[in-house]
């Protein structure tokens, strides 16, 4: 019996295998190494592939004898999803289509799956529940409610168990060498800017939040990935048989007031040079959207452990390395 681990040579799959191998459960990863790195998760068996290719992850599945199947392979540019759509939904939507068409072949009973805030949308709301309507406002976001709705589907045809995990603003690192390597998110483009000795940017200080800057629920890698192994476990053992749920700490922080906490981290409160410039608002970016964390509570017993401290300082440790290595 074993879990099969797709995407797990990514950011957030990384975290997730080293969590699901330290809980004692045996893993198999399926990466198609488009963003992820093997060195990531040395030693652990891996499937070179896609999820697409659906003779190979249906192989992969028997030979690894796997029961459980955390979908975490997935394209996750916002931008990039605007403008090649039909990439978005190949890659997420037939993606997943194809995964479940295997596990269903094969016997699987447990599915995780990584989802988003984006389902959400730009939501009005103080805490976003899992009830709050979904009414995403991009193709990434669109591809990842689908994919809740197919899962759902499949589960009430065939009795697959599943949780749906919906995690809102990941940050932090594990290890050094787990951390995030893209920069499409906040914390790695202020360490783009504080390396090059320029002004942190805040898009727009003019949202109706208490400093006028957006609102957001950072959450630790390390706890999205102990949250995986609770899914995981609650699943293996049918005391959860759907769920969807929010993964946040249900603590909003602000762009401005991240950006000081990288100050901080980064001993560049004094330099005028790191002062943050405020500059144009970018379309479609909602002013606050904070988690409501009492659905996985109550589910999975679940709760973040790790504070905005921990968050910075873990992924400022893995930025400094990369670039140290890099120079
Ligand atoms: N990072 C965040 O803040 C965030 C927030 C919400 C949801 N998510 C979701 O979490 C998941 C992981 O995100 P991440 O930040 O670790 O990104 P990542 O790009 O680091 O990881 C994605 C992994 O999936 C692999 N992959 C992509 N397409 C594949 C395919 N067709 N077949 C096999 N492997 C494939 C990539 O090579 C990579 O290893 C994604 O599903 C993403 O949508 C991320």
């Amino acid at each position: 019996m074993s879990w099969l681990i797709t995407g797990g040579a990514g950011y957030i799959g990384a975290h997730v295998v080293a969590a699901m191998c330290d809980a004692g459960e045996q893993v198999v990863v399926l990466d198609d190494l488009s963003t992820g790195d093997r060195a990531r998760i040395p030693g652990v068996p891996f499937v070179d592939g896609s999820v697409l290719d659906q003779a190979l992850v249906e192989r992969a599945l028997r030979e690894h004898d796997v029961t459980g199947v955390v979908h975490i392979a997935a394209k996750k540019s916002v931008d990039e999803s605007v403008r090649e759509p039909l990439f978005y939904y190949e890659q997420n939507v037939e993606g997943l289509r194809r995964l479940l068409a295997a596990g269903a072949a094969t016997g699987v009973g447990s599915f995780v799956f990584s989802s988003s805030a984006a389902v959400y949308g730009a939501p009005d709301v103080d805490l976003v529940r899992e009830s709050t309507e979904c009414r995403p406002v991009n193709p990434y976001g669109q591809t990842k409610l689908i994919g809740e709705h197919m899962l759902a589907d499949v589960a009430r045809a065939t009795g697959l168990r599943y949780a749906a995990l919906r995690y809102f603003n990941v940050a932090g690192a594990g290890r050094p060498e787990l951390a995030d390597r893209g920069e499409a998110n906040l914390v790695p483009m202020v360490f783009r800017r504080i390396d090059q000795r320029q002004a942190p940017m805040i898009f727009g200080d003019d949202f109706p939040t208490p400093d006028g800057t957006c609102i957001r629920d950072f959450v630790h890698v390390a706890d999205i990935a102990s949250a995986h192994v609770a899914a995981a476990r609650s699943l293996d053992e049918g005391t959860v048989s759907a769920l969807t749920a929010n993964v946040g700490r249900g603590e909003g922080v602000s762009v401005r007031e991240m950006i000081d906490e990288i100050r901080e981290v980064t001993g560049t409160t004094v330099d005028s040079w790191a002062e943050p410039a405020v500059v144009a608002r970018r379309a479609g970016d909602p002013p606050r959207v904070v988690a409501s964390a009492d659905a996985i509570r109550e589910a999975l017993g679940w709760t973040a452990q790790f504070g905005l401290r921990d968050m910075v300082t873990s992924a400022w440790e893995g930025w400094s390395a990369r670039t140290a290595g890099a120079a």
